[in-house]
């Protein structure tokens, strides 16, 4: 049996293999896994919004489970608008626990009827982040180990702009 649903919030600026093997574990989980861009103010983006969307719906291409969306405003909101009980997030360590630990509170505290869970990072996908594909993208590294091959060549082309 299947828990009903989860959202999975995130900048995804790019989707990586990371965010994808908690997407498709969470998709084990629940019936529906809505993928949430959601903003982090404190972070000023490399890719447009509607881009990261459209990159992690061909990503997700081949999981039925999920629906990807933007939502410009508090997470607590948006679990409360769709009335999603679950908030699923990945953990590569000690310092993502400590600060995702707070979030989760927060959010809590905003929504009481959503809580959080954690996933811990699949051996192997610890070290991904967003802002090393990003590094690694404007010095033309190799990047097929690190994002979804359907998305490599938005990346390529992004990067080759620059
Ligand atoms: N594997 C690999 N990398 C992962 C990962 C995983 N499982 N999970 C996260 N990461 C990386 C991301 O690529 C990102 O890397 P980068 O910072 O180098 O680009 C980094 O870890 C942070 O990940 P992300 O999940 O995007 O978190 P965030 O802190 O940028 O954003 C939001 C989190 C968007 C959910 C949060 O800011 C939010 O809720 N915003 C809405 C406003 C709100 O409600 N604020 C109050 C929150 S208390």
């Amino acid at each position: 049996m299947k828990l009903s649903c989860c959202l999975y919030p995130g900048s995804f600026d790019p989707v990586t293999l990371g965010h994808m093997d908690i997407i498709r574990r969470a998709a084990r989980i629940f019936d529906v896994v809505y993928v949430g861009v959601l903003c982090n103010p404190d972070k000023k983006g490399c890719f447009p919004i509607e881009k990261r969307v459209d990159m992690l719906k061909k990503a997700c291409y081949d999981i039925p489970e999920v629906q990807v969306l933007s939502y410009n405003g508090l997470l607590a909101r948006l679990t409360e608008e769709k009335e999603i009980p679950v908030v699923v997030r990945g953990v590569r360590g000690v310092s993502d626990l400590e600060s995702e630990s707070a979030m989760a509170r927060i959010n809590h505290h905003l929504n009481p009827n959503m809580d959080t869970f954690f996933l811990p990072a699949s051996s192997g996908k610890e070290e991904i982040s967003g802002s090393m594909v990003r590094q690694l993208a404007a010095f033309g590294a190799d990047l097929s180990n690190f994002v979804p091959c359907e998305v490599l060549p938005d990346i390529l082309a992004a990067f080759s702009k620059q």
